[in-house]
Protein backbone atom coordinates (compact mmCIF):
# COMPACT_ATOMS: atom_id res chain seq x y z
CA UNK A 1 0.00 0.00 0.00
CA UNK A 2 1.73 3.21 -0.91
CA UNK A 3 0.31 6.49 1.08
CA UNK A 4 0.67 10.03 -0.56
CA UNK A 5 4.21 11.55 -0.10
CA UNK A 6 4.25 14.22 2.13
CA UNK A 7 6.19 17.67 1.87
CA UNK A 8 7.22 20.10 4.27
CA UNK A 9 7.96 23.52 2.95
CA UNK A 10 9.99 25.73 4.93
CA UNK A 11 8.82 29.68 4.59
CA UNK A 12 6.00 29.16 2.82
CA UNK A 13 3.18 31.75 3.02
CA UNK A 14 4.70 34.08 0.28
CA UNK A 15 6.92 34.27 -3.16
CA UNK A 16 8.82 31.11 -4.16
CA UNK A 17 7.25 29.13 -1.16
CA UNK A 18 3.94 30.06 -1.93
CA UNK A 19 4.06 29.12 -5.43
CA UNK A 20 5.72 26.09 -4.66
CA UNK A 21 2.68 25.00 -2.41
CA UNK A 22 0.78 25.57 -5.11
CA UNK A 23 2.59 23.18 -7.97
CA UNK A 24 2.17 20.50 -5.48
CA UNK A 25 -1.18 21.03 -4.64
CA UNK A 26 -1.90 21.37 -8.56
CA UNK A 27 -0.13 18.70 -9.80
CA UNK A 28 0.25 15.76 -7.24
CA UNK A 29 -1.50 13.75 -4.35
CA UNK A 30 0.68 14.74 -2.10
CA UNK A 31 -0.10 15.99 1.56
CA UNK A 32 1.32 19.37 2.72
CA UNK A 33 2.92 21.09 5.72
CA UNK A 34 3.54 24.96 4.78
CA UNK A 35 5.81 26.50 7.66
CA UNK A 36 5.51 30.39 8.08
CA UNK A 37 6.96 32.98 10.32
CA UNK A 38 4.71 35.36 11.43
CA UNK A 39 2.16 35.95 8.61
CA UNK A 40 -0.73 33.40 9.70
CA UNK A 41 -3.48 35.37 7.51
CA UNK A 42 -1.61 34.34 4.72
CA UNK A 43 -0.95 30.82 5.57
CA UNK A 44 -4.39 30.14 6.19
CA UNK A 45 -5.48 31.88 3.13
CA UNK A 46 -2.86 30.00 1.06
CA UNK A 47 -4.39 26.93 2.07
CA UNK A 48 -7.96 27.55 1.22
CA UNK A 49 -6.11 28.18 -1.98
CA UNK A 50 -4.42 25.03 -2.34
CA UNK A 51 -7.62 22.96 -1.44
CA UNK A 52 -9.42 25.11 -4.08
CA UNK A 53 -7.09 23.99 -6.66
CA UNK A 54 -6.41 20.42 -5.59
CA UNK A 55 -10.22 19.76 -6.00
CA UNK A 56 -9.91 21.19 -9.53
CA UNK A 57 -6.95 19.36 -10.09
CA UNK A 58 -8.92 15.73 -10.17
CA UNK A 59 -5.93 14.39 -7.86
CA UNK A 60 -7.60 11.87 -5.84
CA UNK A 61 -8.50 13.23 -2.66
CA UNK A 62 -6.25 10.75 0.18
CA UNK A 63 -8.42 8.96 3.05
CA UNK A 64 -5.66 10.46 5.57
CA UNK A 65 -5.68 13.63 7.35
CA UNK A 66 -4.73 16.52 7.20
CA UNK A 67 -4.03 16.74 3.55
CA UNK A 68 -2.66 20.42 4.14
CA UNK A 69 -1.68 22.16 7.41
CA UNK A 70 0.36 25.19 8.76
CA UNK A 71 3.02 25.44 10.99
CA UNK A 72 4.24 28.61 12.99
CA UNK A 73 8.02 28.21 13.29
CA UNK A 74 10.97 30.72 12.99
CA UNK A 75 13.37 28.10 10.94
CA UNK A 76 15.91 30.15 11.97
CA UNK A 77 15.84 29.01 15.50
CA UNK A 78 16.60 25.76 16.31
CA UNK A 79 14.15 24.78 18.77
CA UNK A 80 11.31 25.60 16.52
CA UNK A 81 12.74 24.43 13.66
CA UNK A 82 13.16 21.30 14.94
CA UNK A 83 9.39 21.36 16.63
CA UNK A 84 8.04 22.17 13.21
CA UNK A 85 9.69 18.72 11.83
CA UNK A 86 8.62 16.59 14.73
CA UNK A 87 5.17 18.23 14.58
CA UNK A 88 4.94 17.39 10.71
CA UNK A 89 5.77 13.59 11.05
CA UNK A 90 3.47 13.41 13.59
CA UNK A 91 0.93 14.50 12.14
CA UNK A 92 1.55 13.65 8.53
CA UNK A 93 3.08 9.89 9.30
CA UNK A 94 6.35 10.27 7.42
CA UNK A 95 8.67 13.00 5.00
CA UNK A 96 9.01 12.83 1.72
CA UNK A 97 10.11 16.22 0.23
CA UNK A 98 11.63 19.27 2.12
CA UNK A 99 12.11 22.70 0.35
CA UNK A 100 14.13 24.88 2.81
CA UNK A 101 13.26 28.25 1.66
CA UNK A 102 14.89 30.36 4.04
CA UNK A 103 17.20 33.49 3.40
CA UNK A 104 18.41 37.04 4.63
CA UNK A 105 19.65 39.88 3.21
CA UNK A 106 20.42 43.77 4.38
CA UNK A 107 20.23 45.69 1.08
CA UNK A 108 23.53 47.45 0.00
CA UNK A 109 25.34 48.69 -3.06
CA UNK A 110 27.19 45.49 -3.77
CA UNK A 111 30.27 47.31 -5.29
CA UNK A 112 30.68 49.76 -1.85
CA UNK A 113 33.00 47.37 0.19
CA UNK A 114 33.10 49.85 3.25
CA UNK A 115 28.87 48.98 3.06
CA UNK A 116 29.55 45.47 3.35
CA UNK A 117 32.69 46.03 6.07
CA UNK A 118 29.77 44.92 8.68
CA UNK A 119 29.83 41.81 10.74
CA UNK A 120 26.28 41.64 12.06
CA UNK A 121 25.65 41.35 8.06
CA UNK A 122 27.87 38.53 7.41
CA UNK A 123 26.80 36.66 10.99
CA UNK A 124 23.40 37.02 9.85
CA UNK A 125 23.53 36.02 6.58
CA UNK A 126 25.62 32.63 7.38
CA UNK A 127 23.51 32.12 9.97
CA UNK A 128 19.95 32.29 7.73
CA UNK A 129 21.66 31.03 4.08
CA UNK A 130 23.72 28.52 5.09
CA UNK A 131 23.41 27.52 8.86
CA UNK A 132 19.59 27.56 8.96
CA UNK A 133 19.51 25.15 6.10
CA UNK A 134 22.19 22.90 7.09
CA UNK A 135 20.68 22.04 10.67
CA UNK A 136 17.28 22.18 8.88
CA UNK A 137 18.88 18.80 7.23
CA UNK A 138 20.10 17.38 9.72
CA UNK A 139 16.78 17.45 11.81
CA UNK A 140 14.82 16.09 8.38
CA UNK A 141 17.97 13.71 7.72
CA UNK A 142 16.82 10.59 9.27
CA UNK A 143 13.32 10.90 8.11
CA UNK A 144 14.79 11.50 4.64
CA UNK A 145 16.30 8.57 5.06
CA UNK A 146 13.55 6.16 5.54
CA UNK A 147 11.48 7.35 2.67
CA UNK A 148 14.14 7.71 0.25
CA UNK A 149 13.39 11.56 0.16
CA UNK A 150 14.64 14.65 -1.47
CA UNK A 151 16.04 18.12 0.17
CA UNK A 152 15.73 21.08 -2.13
CA UNK A 153 17.43 24.55 -1.04
CA UNK A 154 16.15 27.62 -2.34
CA UNK A 155 19.90 29.75 -3.23
CA UNK A 156 19.97 32.82 -5.60
CA UNK A 157 21.66 33.30 -8.82
CA UNK A 158 23.82 35.74 -6.74
CA UNK A 159 26.02 32.94 -5.39
CA UNK A 160 26.71 32.19 -8.66
CA UNK A 161 27.03 35.54 -10.42
CA UNK A 162 28.60 37.95 -7.79
CA UNK A 163 25.96 39.95 -8.08
CA UNK A 164 22.97 41.08 -5.78
CA UNK A 165 21.47 42.57 -2.72
CA UNK A 166 24.75 42.46 -0.81
CA UNK A 167 28.23 40.90 -0.81
CA UNK A 168 27.63 39.08 2.10
CA UNK A 169 23.94 37.75 0.69
CA UNK A 170 26.01 36.63 -2.34
CA UNK A 171 28.77 34.94 -0.29
CA UNK A 172 26.72 32.82 1.66
CA UNK A 173 24.44 32.26 -1.42
CA UNK A 174 27.38 30.53 -3.05
CA UNK A 175 28.59 28.91 0.30
CA UNK A 176 24.49 27.40 0.03
CA UNK A 177 25.19 25.82 -3.38
CA UNK A 178 28.36 23.71 -1.98
CA UNK A 179 26.44 23.01 0.97
CA UNK A 180 23.96 21.44 -0.87
CA UNK A 181 26.44 19.46 -3.60
CA UNK A 182 28.40 18.38 -0.31
CA UNK A 183 24.90 17.11 1.10
CA UNK A 184 24.54 15.75 -2.41
CA UNK A 185 27.50 13.46 -2.09
CA UNK A 186 26.84 12.91 1.88
CA UNK A 187 23.66 11.75 2.16
CA UNK A 188 23.24 9.66 -0.94
CA UNK A 189 22.29 7.15 -2.60
CA UNK A 190 19.39 7.57 -0.29
CA UNK A 191 18.42 11.45 -0.24
CA UNK A 192 18.80 13.27 -3.31
CA UNK A 193 19.66 16.82 -2.67
CA UNK A 194 19.24 19.79 -4.80
CA UNK A 195 18.71 23.85 -4.95
CA UNK A 196 17.63 25.89 -7.36
CA UNK A 197 18.84 29.66 -7.77
CA UNK A 198 16.19 32.46 -9.50
CA UNK A 199 17.54 35.44 -10.53
CA UNK A 200 15.18 38.81 -9.44
CA UNK A 201 11.27 37.90 -9.24
CA UNK A 202 8.80 40.08 -8.50
CA UNK A 203 8.34 39.02 -5.05
CA UNK A 204 7.59 41.37 -1.95
CA UNK A 205 11.39 40.52 -1.43
CA UNK A 206 12.54 41.64 -5.08
CA UNK A 207 9.86 44.45 -4.71
CA UNK A 208 12.61 45.97 -2.12
CA UNK A 209 14.91 46.80 -5.13
CA UNK A 210 14.53 50.20 -6.83
CA UNK A 211 12.56 50.71 -10.35
CA UNK A 212 15.42 51.64 -11.69
CA UNK A 213 17.42 48.33 -10.58
CA UNK A 214 14.56 46.14 -11.46
CA UNK A 215 14.61 47.76 -14.87
CA UNK A 216 18.81 47.18 -15.42
CA UNK A 217 18.24 43.74 -14.38
CA UNK A 218 15.21 43.11 -17.15
CA UNK A 219 17.77 44.53 -19.71
CA UNK A 220 20.77 42.37 -19.08
CA UNK A 221 18.91 39.00 -18.76
CA UNK A 222 19.34 37.51 -22.11
CA UNK A 223 15.70 36.77 -22.32
CA UNK A 224 14.62 40.19 -21.82
CA UNK A 225 12.18 39.71 -19.13
CA UNK A 226 11.88 38.13 -15.46
CA UNK A 227 11.56 34.93 -14.06
CA UNK A 228 8.82 34.10 -11.90
CA UNK A 229 8.14 32.62 -8.69
CA UNK A 230 5.71 29.90 -10.70
CA UNK A 231 8.61 29.27 -13.26
CA UNK A 232 10.98 28.75 -9.79
CA UNK A 233 8.20 26.29 -8.20
CA UNK A 234 7.99 24.06 -11.25
CA UNK A 235 11.85 23.68 -11.43
CA UNK A 236 11.50 22.46 -8.01
CA UNK A 237 8.64 20.17 -8.30
CA UNK A 238 10.33 18.68 -11.08
CA UNK A 239 13.71 18.22 -9.11
CA UNK A 240 11.60 16.56 -6.15
CA UNK A 241 9.99 14.38 -8.63
CA UNK A 242 12.99 13.18 -10.91
CA UNK A 243 14.63 10.26 -9.44
CA UNK A 244 17.87 10.86 -11.39
CA UNK A 245 18.78 13.98 -10.46
CA UNK A 246 21.47 15.42 -7.53
CA UNK A 247 24.14 17.67 -6.47
CA UNK A 248 22.41 19.58 -9.22
CA UNK A 249 22.23 23.68 -8.98
CA UNK A 250 19.13 25.08 -11.54
CA UNK A 251 19.60 28.21 -12.79
CA UNK A 252 16.41 30.07 -13.34
CA UNK A 253 17.90 33.54 -14.06
CA UNK A 254 16.50 34.18 -17.02
CA UNK A 255 19.96 34.74 -18.76
CA UNK A 256 20.84 36.86 -15.96
CA UNK A 257 24.37 35.23 -15.36
CA UNK A 258 25.44 34.38 -18.73
C1 LIG B 1 14.01 30.06 20.01
O1 LIG B 1 12.72 29.55 20.19
C2 LIG B 1 12.39 29.26 21.54
C3 LIG B 1 11.02 28.57 21.51
O2 LIG B 1 10.07 29.35 20.83
C4 LIG B 1 12.44 30.55 22.35
O3 LIG B 1 12.14 30.26 23.70
C5 LIG B 1 13.82 31.16 22.23
O4 LIG B 1 13.86 32.41 22.88
C6 LIG B 1 14.20 31.35 20.77
N1 LIG B 1 15.60 31.76 20.69
C7 LIG B 1 15.97 32.87 20.09
C8 LIG B 1 17.43 33.14 20.04
O5 LIG B 1 15.16 33.64 19.56
C1 LIG C 1 13.93 12.82 -15.03
O1 LIG C 1 14.82 13.59 -15.82
C2 LIG C 1 15.21 12.96 -17.03
C3 LIG C 1 16.25 13.84 -17.69
O2 LIG C 1 15.81 15.16 -17.77
C4 LIG C 1 13.99 12.72 -17.89
O3 LIG C 1 14.36 12.03 -19.07
C5 LIG C 1 12.96 11.90 -17.10
O4 LIG C 1 11.77 11.78 -17.84
C6 LIG C 1 12.64 12.58 -15.77
N1 LIG C 1 11.75 11.73 -14.99
C7 LIG C 1 10.69 12.22 -14.36
C8 LIG C 1 9.89 11.23 -13.55
O5 LIG C 1 10.39 13.40 -14.38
Amino acid sequence: MSYPKVALIAGASRGVGAAVARSLASHSDMRIMINYHQNQEAAKQLISEMETLRTQSGHVKDSQSPTFAAAQADITNRTEMTRLVQQTVEQMGRLDIVISNVGWTRMTDFMNLQAADNEEDWDRCFEVNVKSHFRLFRACQPHLESSEGTFIATASVAGVKPSGSSLPYAVTKAALIHLIKSLAIIAGPKIRVNSVAPGVLMTDWGKTFSPDKIQAVQDKNVLKRLATPEDVAEQIRFLAMNRSITGVNALIDAGFSL
